[in-house]
C-alpha cells in the first residue's frame, strides 16, 4: 500500500524523488521520508503526516545527491510517527531501505537478531530488512548478495528498495509476491525506480516490470535483473503510452473531481478498436477468448474487492442476461478460504483497478490452482492482475489517484457489457438483430456520461441539503441494486457518514424500521425492467417521513411527484444504465464530503492501493 520511489543519475535526487512521491501519496499518506546519498554519507529526512510535512522539513533542511530513495507510508506496524516512518537505516548508517509489504515473520527475525545484539529504532517489521542487509553485508562485502541473502528468509509479500554508502553506484530493488509492484524507468544516464507508474511517467515511458522473486540492480547506465537464486534474467522493456498530465490535477480542486469528469473520455477510449459498429461485433484479442473455450464454460465466478465487487456484480446480471452463462460473484478475500468448486469449465474473472490487490491476487492463485481460466480487467497496465491472467480486458480508464474510485468503476462496467455481447456471440446465443442493436446502444455511452456530467450544479445543490446527515439508506434493484453499494460506499469513504445499502426489496425485512426524517434514503430508480417496483419503494419510505433522493429518468413525473429531490439522468438502454445512474451519486458523495471540508483525495485510514490482506 505504501508509495515508493527511487533515483539515479546526475541531477540531484530529492527533488526527482519528492515529485514522484507526491504522485504516490494515494497509496499511503501518514508518513513520509526520503534518503539521500550524500558525499559518503546517507542523509534521512522523515517525518510523520503528509507529504508536505516531509518537503516543509526539506526545505529547513536541504540535501542534495545524485541517488537516493523515498517512501509514503500506510502502517501495519507501528503507528505513523517520524521514529516508525521509512527510510530505515541500519545500525552503521552504512544501509537504508524502504518497503511496501508485510515481513509475516517479523517477530521470529527481530529475536534472532535482537539475541545478536542489534538495536532496534522502530516498531516497524520493516526494520528487520535493513538490519538483515546490514549483516550479510558485512559478512560477504557485497550489497548484491547481501540483498539475495536478505530477501531469502523474508515472509510474506513485498517491495524492497535498498542502497549502501559503500556501493554508491547502485540501486537494489526486488520484488516478493504480491505486496505491490516494483517498476524500473529507463532513462539517459539515469534510471528510475517506483512502486506504480504514475510517479516516473513524466521522466520515461520505457519500462521494466519485476516479476516476483526478481532482483534488479540499478545503476546510472543500465539494469541487470535476476531471480532470487541469481541468475540472470532477460529483460523486455513495455513502452507505456499513459499521458503524464493525466496524472495532473489541472483546473480541478480534487483527483477525484478530475476523474468523474474524465468518464467522458475514458468511456470513448474504452470503446476505441473493440467495438466494430459496422459489424455490430465486439472483438477483445487480448481476452484469448476462443469458440472451443468459452463453449466449454459452464460457469464464469467474478471476484473483486470493494468498487470492483459492484461491478462484478452488474457484470453478473449482463453476462447471464445477453450471454446466458451462469455467474457467481465472490468478494475476493473470501474465495480462497471456503473452497469453492472449480474446475476447467470455470472461468474466474477479476475485476482490478491497481491489479495489485493482495485478496484479489489471491483469489486468482486459488482458482488457478484449481484448473480455472483466469481472465482479468484491470486498469493499471503491466500489473500482477494482467499478468496471471489467461486473457484480459485492459480498462481504458487512464491513472486514477482519488483513493475513491470513479472511472475506474465506470470502464468495467462498459468493458462486462462488452464482453457479455462477446461471449453471447461466440456460444452462438445472441441473434444478429439483438447483437447489433446491443453493439449500436455502446455508441450512446460517452454522450450519455457527458449529460450526467453536465448536471453536476443540480447535484451540488442536493449535496448541500444532505451534507449534514448522519446516516443514509440506499436502495436500488436488479442491474441498479450494486450502484446502491457503490453510491454508498463513495459517501461512506469520502465523507465518514454512515451509509447503508441494501437491495430495496429486503427493506420490508427489516431496514424499514431505519427509516425517519432523519434518514435520508436515496433510490435509484431509473426507467430499468424494476422501475415499478422502486417507485412503490419510494412510496414506502414516504409514507414513513423518510427524505426521499431519487435517481430518475428525464421526464419522469411519478418520481419527481414522490420524491424531495431528483438526480435526473438522461434516458438510457437499461443494460447500460448503471454507468449513468452512478456519475450523479460520485458527484453528489464528492460534493458532500467537499462541503465537509474533508480531504476527498486521501480519506483517513485508507490507500488506493490495498496490497495486504
Ligand atoms: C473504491 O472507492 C475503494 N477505495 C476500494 O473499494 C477499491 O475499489 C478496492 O480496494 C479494490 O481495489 P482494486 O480495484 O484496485 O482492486
Amino acid at each position: 500500500m505504501c508509495g515508493i520511489v527511487g533515483y539515479i543519475g546526475d541531477q540531484n535526487a530529492t527533488p526527482i524523488i519528492l515529485d514522484g512521491l507526491k504522485k504516490l501519496e494515494y497509496r499511503g499518506y501518514d508518513s513520509a521520508g526520503i534518503a539521500v546519498y550524500t558525499d559518503g554519507n546517507i542523509e534521512v529526512r522523515r517525518d510523520a503526516g503528509k507529504l508536505s510535512r516531509l518537503e516543509a522539513l526539506v526545505a529547513e533542511q536541504p540535501v542534495s545527491g545524485p541517488l537516493g530513495i523515498g517512501h509514503t507510508r500506510w502502517a501495519t506496524h507501528g503507528v505513523p510517527t517520524a521514529r516508525n516512518a521509512h527510510p530505515h537505516v541500519s545500525s552503521t548508517g552504512k544501509v537504508v531501505v524502504v518497503h511496501n509489504g508485510i515481513v509475516e515473520n517479523f517477530l521470529e527475525l527481530r529475536e534472532e537478531l535482537l539475541a545478536e545484539g542489534v538495536v532496534f529504532q522502530s516498531e516497524t517489521d520493516t526494520e528487520t530488512i535493513v538490519h538483515l542487509l546490514e549483516k550479510y553485508y558485512s559478512i560477504s562485502g557485497s550489497m548484491e548478495t547481501a540483498m539475495l541473502e536478505s530477501l531469502k528468509l523474508l515472509k510474506g509479500a513485498h517491495g524492497v528498495v535498498a542502497f549502501c554508502s559503500e556501493e554508491p553506484d547502485k540501486i537494489f530493488a526486488a520484488r516478493i509476491g504480491n505486496a505491490g509492484g516494483v517498476v524500473i524507468g529507463l532513462g539517459q544516464g539515469e534510471n528510475f525506480i517506483a512502486s506504480d507508474i504514475p510517479a516516473i511517467l513524466e521522466h520515461t515511458r520505457r519500462v521494466i516490470f519485476l516479476e516476483s522473486r526478481q532482483m534488479a540492480v540499478v545503476t546510472r547506465k543500465g539494469v541487470k535483473v535476476k531471480t532470487l537464486d541469481g541468475s540472470e534474467v532477460s529483460i523486455k522493456p513495455s513502452v507505456i503510452s499513459w499521458d503524464p498530465v493525466a496524472a495532473e490535477k489541472g483546473e480541478y480542486r480534487h483527483f477525484m473531481q478530475k476523474e468523474i469528469h474524465e468518464q467522458v473520455r475514458s468511456l470513448t477510449d474504452t470503446l476505441a478498436g473493440r467495438v466494430d459498429f459496422e459489424e455490430g461485433r465486439v472483438r477483445i484479442p487480448q481476452l484469448n477468448a476462443t469458440e472451443e473455450l468459452v463453449r466449454r464454460v459452464d460457469k464464469i465466478i467474478l471476484t473483486a474487492c470493494g468498487t470492483a465487487s459492484y461491478a462484478a456484480m452488474v457484470g453478473k446480471v449482463l453476462i447471464e442476461k445477453i450471454a446466458r452463462i451462469p455467474c457467481e460473484v465472490d468478494i475476493a478475500s473470501e474465495f480462497r478460504y471456503r473452497d469453492p468448486i472449480v474446475n476447467d469449465r470455470t472461468v474466474l474473472l477479476a475485476i482490478s483497478q491497481s491489479g495489485e490487490t493482495a485478496d484479489t491476487l489471491a483469489a486468482m492463485e486459488e482458482a488457478r490452482q484449481k484448473g480455472a481460466v483466469i481472465w482479468s480487467i484491470v486498469n493499471a497496465i503491466g500489473s500482477q492482475a494482467m499478468r496471471l491472467a489467461d486473457g484480459y480486458i485492459s480498462m481504458q480508464a487512464g491513472p486514477e489517484i482519488g483513493v475513491a474510485s470513479t472511472k475506474a468503476f465506470t470502464a468495467p462496467l462498459v468493458d462486462l457489457y462488452m464482453l457479455a455481447i462477446l461471449l453471447a456471440d461466440l456460444r452462438g446465443v445472441i441473434d444478429e438483430k439483438t447483437r447489433r442493436r446491443l453493439v449500436a446502444d455502446l455508441r450512446l455511452v460517452p454522450d450519455l456520461a457527458g449529460s450526467c456530467l453536465d448536471r453536476e450544479a443540480d447535484v451540488e445543490r442536493v449535496a448541500a441539503s444532505l451534507k449534514d446527515t448522519r446516516d443514509a439508506l440506499y436502495l436500488g434493484r436488479g442491474i441498479n441494486m450494486p450502484i446502491a453499494y457503490e453510491g454508498a460506499l463513495k459517501l461512506k469513504e469520502i465523507s465518514y457518514i454512515h451509509a447503508e445499502a441494501y437491495p430495496a426489496g429486503e427493506m420490508k425485512h427489516g431496514p424499514i424500521a431505519l427509516i425517519d426524517k432523519d434518514m435520508p434514503v436515496v433510490a435509484i430508480a431509473p426507467r430499468d425492467p424494476w422501475y415499478e417496483k422502486m417507485i412503490s419503494q419510494i412510496e414506502q419510505a414516504k409514507a414513513r417521513g423518510g427524505i426521499v433522493v431519487a435517481v430518475a429518468t428525464d421526464g419522469d413525473s411519478r418520481a419527481a411527484e414522490l420524491a424531495d429531490h431528483v438526480l435526473w439522468v438522461p434516458e438510457t438502454p437499461w443494460m447500460l444504465s448503471p454507468v449513468v445512474t452512478v456519475i450523479p451519486l460520485q458527484i453528489l458523495a464528492y460534493h458532500i464530503a467537499s462541503l465537509r471540508g474533508l480531504d476527498v483525495d486521501q480519506p483517513r485510514n485508507l490507500a488506493k492501493s490495498v496490497t495486504v490482506e
